[in-house]
């Protein structure tokens, strides 16, 4: 069996108030709409499709790299979710198998949600099968209306639904299984004979019932996985949920996180056991972290590999492709990008390395700069075992120490050091008598 999505992401998402559009707004580090793909691709579903309009070459853009298999279709006018389905007729009709229609603003529904919502519409032998949910305040979803033998027999919007219907808890998720080759066989059928003069997927239920289609809905009692975002404050609140499942999963697996509610850790973040975390740490992107590292608090570690036994921080910040590897201590105010730091080194305090290469046991003094970028392009710096850098010395790139050598404090380096060498570069001091 083939299985199918439709990714719903046309809309601008108005009430975001924001110049982006909505599905590329990310939790912690990783937009909702890449969440969407993630879970559907592991709940088995081999081909997703995204239907795209407003701002949709930043919506592609967002997604292509991760996801280059993705089909999409551009929906001009937002006439309604129905008509955004309709969009992809002629290039699915066609296809044998089942499809999940999804909305690229639910960003925490997990695989484990959408595999219940497939085996509940195979089991039941469904045609079409409706993910719902039961709310406390059901006010803006569209209520499943039943019948006495709790059959399910419509979906009523909020602004088409009398106060009877507006009572109703169980509501629509906005998530559907569906054989796909009736999907498209009755999509043209839907009309925008409603209160918004929309094109509604939701009426799909009623045309299916009036041919004797088998009609389902799958009640989720995990609501909270099925949140629109709709604005920023449920896209704060969102991001809340999605933090606490990240971080009680490396609680869960020995990484001592000392306030899980002030340590934000994005999704490609691993950590090995013993590692302790204090408040404020930032880790985005792709990292991995080893065993018994110690991060002091308020560093931002973005896609960089962290060996064994390290201490990081306080309030260090380690970019791109840097590699710590164990028993290096890199402290306050240090930023490294493109750094690559041997065993055993040391980086303590005040200090700026980029494209810059160190060996084993060596020794970074406090205030050093690596002047990496000369208005044009970028130098490497390359800095060998066993080397001594004093306070505050400059490294014009390119430029190579080697080993075992000692460079005094003040000292600007923009020549090669050979091995054991002592030097210094800086001007002498002169006192005289000021009066
Ligand atoms: C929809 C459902 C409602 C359900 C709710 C769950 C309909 C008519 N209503 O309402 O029953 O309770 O979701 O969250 O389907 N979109 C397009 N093109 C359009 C319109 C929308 O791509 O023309 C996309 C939006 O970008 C969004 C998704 O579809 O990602 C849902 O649209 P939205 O306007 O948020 O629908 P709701 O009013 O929330
Ligand atoms: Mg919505």
């Amino acid at each position: 069996m083939e299985y199918y999505s439709i990714v719903l992401s046309a809309g601008k998402g108005t009430r975001m108030y924001s110049e982006k559009p909505k599905v590329i707004h990310e939790l912690i580090d990783t937009p909702m709409i890449s969440l969407v793909l993630e879970e559907l691709t592991c709940a088995g579903v081999t081909k997703n499709n995204v239907v795209v309009g407003y701002k949709k070459e930043e919506v592609l853009n967002t997604i292509i790299k991760k996801f280059p298999d993705v089909s999409h279709v551009e929906q001009k006018e937002q006439l309604g979710t129905g008509h955004a389905v309709l969009q992809l007729k002629e290039k699915m009709k066609n296809k044998k198998g089942i499809t999940i229609i999804t909305c690229g603003d639910t960003p925490l529904v997990t695989s484990d949600i959408f595999k219940q919502l497939i085996e509940n519409h195979i089991e039941q032998k469904n045609n079409i099968t409706v993910l719902s949910t039961k709310v406390e305040n059901p006010f803006g979803y569209g209520r499943i209306i039943r019948d006495q033998m709790n059959n399910v027999m419509k979906i009523v919007e909020e602004k088409d639904a009398q106060a009877e219907e507006k009572k109703i808890n169980e509501i629509n998720s906005g998530i559907y299984c569906v054989d796909n080759q009736l999907l498209f066989e009755n999509i043209d059928k839907i009309s925008n004979d409603n209160s918004q003069k929309e094109y509604y997927i939701t009426d799909l239920i009623s045309i299916f019932l009036s041919q004797n289609l088998k009609v389902g809905a799958c009640i989720t009692f995990d609501n909270e996985s099925l949140i629109g975002i709709n604005d920023l404050y449920t896209l704060e609140k969102a991001t809340q949920i999605f933090k606490e499942r990240i971080n009680d999963k490396h609680l869960k697996n020995g990484v001592k996180i000392v306030d899980k509610n002030n340590t934000y850790i994005g999704k490609d973040v691993e950590i090995g056991m013993g590692t302790v975390i204090y408040p404020n740490n930032h880790l985005t992107g792709k990292i991995k972290i080893g065993k018994n590292n110690l991060l002091k608090s308020g560093n931002v570690i973005e896609n960089v590999i962290i060996g064994d036994d390290n201490q990081i921080g306080p309030m260090a910040y380690l970019r791109e492709e840097t590699h710590i590897h164990s028993q290096n201590r890199v402290g306050c105010f240090v930023e490294l990008k493109k750094t690559n730091f041997g065993e055993g080194s040391k980086v303590a305090h005040l200090t700026y390395l980029g494209d810059t290469e160190i060996g084993t046991n060596s020794n970074i003094g406090c205030g050093v700069i690596s002047a990496n970028y000369d208005g044009q392009k970028k130098a490497k710096t390359i800095i060998g075992n066993n080397v001594f850098l004093g306070s505050n010395v400059n490294l014009i790139a390119p430029v190579v120490i080697n080993n075992n050598s000692f460079i005094a404090a003040g000292t600007t380096v923009d020549k090669n050091v050979e091995e054991d060498s002592f030097v210094i570069g800086r001007v002498r001091q002169t006192s005289k008598n000021k009066k």
